[in-house]
């Protein structure tokens, strides 16, 4: 029987072959997974690293330098808690910690079940409502941890 590949590999061959295997092409190889496939695995720097020719290392380092990178796929929906400072003082913080203990996940983690990445940003403009999170670019001001429930469980 053939081995499955998977699909970040896939795209990871693909890709490479689109680019050719020029090592300052590396961080534009590694962006265009990202872009096709919403991350890079392990097995695909593994994979970018062998045809390149470079170390490892060398691809792991750059993928954990840019916080762009991601390791592993988004979740369905993803999950935005403005950590700026008027909403900090507001309490963003105790909306991480809700969706910690609800959901399990933790800033540039996704659950389990791929419905929730979660991030933390920075301001996102609308300060006069804060504590503000958006959930796939959607913006909810004036959240508390009790509210929380009633806005993600819209989002299956
Ligand atoms: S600090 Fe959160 S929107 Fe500005």
């Amino acid at each position: 029987m053939e081995k499955e590949i998977h699909p970040t590999l896939r795209i990871a061959e693909q890709v490479v072959e689109e680019n050719g295997t020029d090592p300052d092409r590396l961080v534009k190889i590694l962006q265009e997974i990202q872009k096709v496939s919403g991350c890079v695995s392990l097995e695909a720097q593994s994979f970018v690293a062998d045809k390149l020719k470079l170390p490892v290392s060398r691809v792991f380092g750059i993928v954990s330098f840019y916080n762009f990178f991601k390791l592993e796929p988004p979740g369905r929906h993803e999950i935005h808690v403005c950590m700026g400072t008027a909403c900090y003082v507001r309490g963003a913080k105790k909306l991480v910690e809700k969706i910690k203990r609800d959901y399990g996940i933790t800033p540039g983690e996704t659950t389990s079940d791929q419905r929730f990445s979660l991030e933390e940003v920075r301001c996102i403009g609308c300060c006069a409502i804060g504590p503000v999170i958006t959930v796939d670019g959607k913006e909810y001001g004036g959240m508390s941890p009790e509210k929380l429930n009633s806005v993600l469980s819209q989002y299956k």
